[in-house]
């Protein structure tokens, strides 16, 4: 799969800078057990090649990248180290036209409009903007994307729970990175579980998961009758849907179906949610709707729960 689908998807890439090799595995464990199986290795620390080595080598399933790449040195042994991928702070023109020669996926730093120029005139699209919070944030990343209608920023520097959606709720957003989730005290005190806990929590902000509507299916005779009943006891507006009739976020299904119904999840981004559904291990239905740009509308899983189908529909 293309290699900045799947950072997309993921959404969120945790920085981090680690000062002993030796945590690196439990390191990439807590993260992909916390659902963001990612990490950029930054080049400040003096064990980062080694982390990388043992984290491409024993945790397969974790996207690790190589960060803080200032030298034509460190890129080299980053790749050999197994790195998948090459983040820069800066627009160094040498040290980007360098790390392209190698052919690895990367995301050059840029701040300015003249480095997102050079950066998209040589190709390259997906592009680091840092220190983000700095630099005048989102709003000036809408500012940048009339002008540079082919980038799309991975923010970082000042980026949180707090702030992510900011971010991510821009469609030209590829992801949002930080150390936040990781930090490199946590670290050294072996606080996985914390990390773990932090990767879960910025899954939950960055996707929004919420209960939206549940369907009843199994009275489709009398789904008006219903319909009506509940909406006059509780001062509901009847409206028709796909599926049958709503009332308030209960929606009475007027088709026959082998389900009880149907549980509707709402969720602010349905690529990344489905990505993360699978990663985490659910069975997905195949028959999926997108809108025109390719975005995912609208899924389900592919088992019932209770005898309820479960959706989940984009915001
Ligand atoms: C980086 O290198 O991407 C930044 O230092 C991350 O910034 P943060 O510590 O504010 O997340």
């Amino acid at each position: 799969m293309d290699m900045f689908k799947t950072i997309y998807d993921l959404g969120i890439i945790p920085v981090v800078a680690i000062d002993d090799a030796d945590k690196a595995v439990p390191l990439a464990k807590a993260l992909r057990d916390g659902g963001l199986p990612a990490a950029e290795i930054t080049f400040r620390t003096a064990a980062a090649e080694e982390a990388i080595r043992r984290i491409s080598a024993e945790c397969p399933d974790v996207l690790v990248g190589a960060g803080t790449v200032l030298t034509k040195e460190q890129c080299d042994r980053a790749i050999a180290a197994g790195a998948k991928f090459v983040v820069t702070p800066g627009f160094n023109p040498e040290m980007i036209a360098y790390i392209k020669s190698t052919g690895i996926p990367m995301m050059p730093g840029a701040a300015t409009p003249g480095e997102m120029e050079q950066a998209m005139s040589m190709g390259l699209t997906n592009i680091k903007f840092f220190p983000a919070e700095a630099n005048g944030g989102v709003a000036k990343l809408k500012a940048l994307a009339g002008p540079y209608q082919a980038a799309k920023w991975m923010p970082t520097g000042g980026v949180n729970t707090k702030n992510l959606n900011d971010y991510l709720s821009f469609d030209r957003i590829l992801c949002c990175g930080g150390t936040w989730i990781a930090t490199s005290a946590d670290i050294n005190e072996g606080k996985w579980d914390d990390i773990t806990k932090k990767c879960k929590d910025a899954i939950k902000t960055m996707l929004g998961f919420k209960l939206e509507k549940i369907c009843i299916y199994g009275d489709s005779a009398n789904a008006e009758k219903n319909a009506k009943f509940v909406a006059a006891l509780f001062g509901f507006d009847v409206t028709e849907c796909e599926c049958g009739l709503e009332a308030g976020s209960l929606c009475f299904g007027k088709e026959e179906s082998d389900a009880k119904g149907c549980i509707v999840i709402s969720t602010l981004n349905g690529n990344r949610a489905k990505a993360y559904l699978e990663r985490i291990g659910a069975e997905i239905d195949p028959d999926i709707w997108y809108d025109k740009k390719g975005n995912v509308t609208c899924f389900g899983l592919k088992d019932t729960v209770a005898g309820f189908e479960i959706c989940i529909e984009t915001k």
